[in-house]
């Protein structure tokens, strides 16, 4: 049998699989749900110092369905972080703590840009007893209003004072979560790292509009006739994230944590972000709309992936995709090289082969279509 722990600094998580920040992690009672149904780790819903400045809409999500058999593809959502008291998280994290010990909480903290309150808020969640933290620098709507998630996850300088901030008020790991809102992600992951960052969370959602209602002629998600540009996430973000995630896999030092999401639904989707460098993978929309149930599947699929390709680890195989990912101009040159072989033809004088010398030599001849008629 396989072997799928993860052992990244003090954290050790049964398997790979991490319910992502959300609704699926929104309060005790479905992060116990989740250890319950197997998950190795749970990123709490994002907490903040002050729950009354967080006011929800209703409805505040949108599906982007396939054409032809109706599956959701894509889903919108104008969602902001947790509306509850932090003193009821502290409470939670200790119950769940108490519960669940083996099993890894991780908190998800956002605050504004003030260094006490990212001391403070870190240190409350440490003395709760979570495992780790997660830091908010990605909510792409509703907080950058307030200077808060997105706003500044785009700004390296805030991006390497925050993980300062939070990383030396606290012993345990602390992960910063990208926003995919950016041209080059490489650019705020190193500046977490500079920060004391030990590792990287990605993909938060992408800045989207699902549609326009043809009827009302208003946007999705509709409240009150009015809409707003919201985070996109689910199966149609995957290629973006796989994307992102390579490219953290290949620009980050090997020992900084990399936990890869967006779009994860089965198996051999998380076996692809691992491929491509993650350590774990994290799952929000495809756990809402499946249900906790789905962890079984992703494990007993990677661990029949691994037994075909007699992996032991993950780390036998982590990253390990990266590798072919070059550039343009190479795999212009590996085609040259490709045709030439299947040519028979001989680049070199040392690569000839005295049992292929009359393949090679009409190889090497260039007007070998001259009509026999043209001859003299
Ligand atoms: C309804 C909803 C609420 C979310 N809330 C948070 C949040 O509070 N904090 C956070 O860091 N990410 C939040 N996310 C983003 C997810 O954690 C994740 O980064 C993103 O959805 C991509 O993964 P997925 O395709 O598996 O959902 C939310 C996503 C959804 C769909």
């Amino acid at each position: 049998m396989p072997d799928i722990t993860v052992r990244t600094g003090s954290m050790t998580f049964e398997n790979p699989f991490v319910i992502a920040s959300g609704p699926p992690g929104t309060n005790r009672q479905m992060i116990a749900k989740a250890f319950k149904e197997g998950w190795g780790g749970v990123v709490a819903k994002t907490v903040s110092l002050e729950c009354d400045k967080v006011n929800n809409v209703a409805p505040r999500y949108a599906k982007l369905k396939s054409r032809e058999k109706g599956e959701v593809i894509g889903f919108q959502n104008i969602e902001l972080i947790s509306d509850r008291p932090i003193e009821i998280w502290e409470e939670e994290f200790r119950q769940l703590k108490a519960e669940f010990p083996e099993k890894m909480l991780i908190a998800s903290i956002m605050e504004e840009y003030e260094e006490w309150r990212w001391r403070e808020i870190t240190q409350r969640c440490d003395a709760a007893g979570v495992d780790g933290f997660e830091l908010n620098l990605s909510c792409p709507h509703g907080l950058p209003e307030r200077g808060m998630g997105g706003a500044m996850g785009q700004n390296t300088e805030m991006v390497e004072n925050v993980c300062r901030w939070a990383s030396s008020s606290t012993s345990k790991p602390v992960w910063a979560k990208m926003t995919p809102n950016i041209t080059d992600i490489r650019v705020p992951a190193a500046a977490a790292i500079r920060g004391g960052a030990s590792g990287i969370s990605a993909i938060n959602t992408i800045l989207s509009v699902t549609g326009v209602d043809l009827k009302t002629l208003r946007p999705y998600p509709t409240v009150e006739g009015y809409s707003l540009p919201g985070g996109y996430s689910c199966q149609a973000v995957r290629p973006i994230a796989l994307r992102m995630v390579s490219e953290l896999g290949r620009s980050l030092p090997r020992e900084v944590t990399i936990s890869g999401m967006g779009g994860v639904e089965c198996s051999s989707d998380a076996i692809q972000f691992i491929l491509l460098g993650s350590h774990t993978v994290q799952v929000c929309t495809a756990a809402m709309l499946q249900g906790f149930g789905m962890v079984k599947e992703l494990i007993a699929g990677l661990e029949k992936f691994m037994e075909e390709h007699g992996f032991a680890t993950l780390d036998d195989f982590r990253g390990h995709s990266l590798q072919y990912l070059t550039t343009h101009k190479d795999l212009v040159e590996r085609q040259v090289q490709a045709r030439r072989e299947r040519a028979g033809q001989s680049a070199r004088d040392n690569e000839w082969d005295g049992d292929k010398i009359t393949r090679q030599s009409e190889a090497l001849t260039s007007n070998t279509d001259t009509p026999a008629s043209a001859k003299p």
